[in-house]
């Protein structure tokens, strides 16, 4: 059954508020900040990890996040770029879940100016020589090339990639304990319809 359009509508704003918050917050931290990231691996199995919203634009059904070109979730993407997020308020008991298409953005041209706008201490990951995952002796061998002292900024800027995200289905669960609600929301024809589920 469809919910009633002044239901849809509210979710729909709720939910991408939420995640604009998430994109937006500086040193005090949103919910929705960090999200959980499913990719399917290249066995086949799911494989999940956190990572940090980075930018979200409701008008292109768009969340994006920061990563390595060198890891495994970007090898994953390359071969299958279906993705599934998933983010949860605990205080007022909001989740929610993304599943979309990711694009792999890594052209320097697009990658550049995001580069450039980070903080300097988020970049430091990209400039070690060991990829994301390299076996090592201990995690001292890791910790000396990475923070490696290195005057020129734009070190590890080719191990730097964003992945936009476009948003093609939201599973919506409200757990207030006057009520659960749960919904599904697909974007189609060029707006987002409502369903509701049993949570
Ligand atoms: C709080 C937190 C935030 C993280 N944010 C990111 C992130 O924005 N991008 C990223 O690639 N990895 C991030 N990571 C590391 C990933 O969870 C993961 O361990 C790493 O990217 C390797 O994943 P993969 O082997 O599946 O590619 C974060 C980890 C934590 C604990």
């Amino acid at each position: 059954m469809l919910c009633n359009a002044a239901d849809m509508d509210q979710i729909v704003d709720e939910v991408w508020a939420c995640l604009h918050a998430g994109a937006n917050a500086r040193k005090e931290r949103a919910p929705f900040t960090m999200l959980q990231v499913a990719t399917i691996a290249l066995d086949g199995a799911p494989a999940v990890r956190t990572v940090v919203l980075r930018r979200v634009s409701r008008e292109q059904r768009s969340v994006m996040f920061h990563t390595d070109v060198r890891s495994t979730k970007v090898a994953e993407l390359r071969r299958d770029p279906r993705l599934s997020l998933v983010g949860c308020d605990l205080d007022s008991g909001i989740q929610i879940r993304l599943h979309g298409i990711a694009r792999i953005v890594e052209t320097p041209s697009e990658t550049k100016a995001v580069w450039d706008a980070s903080r300097p201490r988020t970049l430091i990951v990209y400039r070690t020589p060991l990829a994301p995952a390299t076996p090592v002796a201990s995690p001292a061998e890791a910790h000396a090339t990475t923070h490696a002292k290195d005057p020129d900024s734009s070190a590890g800027f080719e191990n730097f990639c964003l992945i936009d995200v476009t948003v093609s289905r939201i599973d919506y669960l409200d757990l207030n304990p006057a009520g659960h609600r749960r919904a599904s929301l697909v974007f189609e024809e060029g707006e987002w319809r409502g369903t509701w589920l049993a949570p």
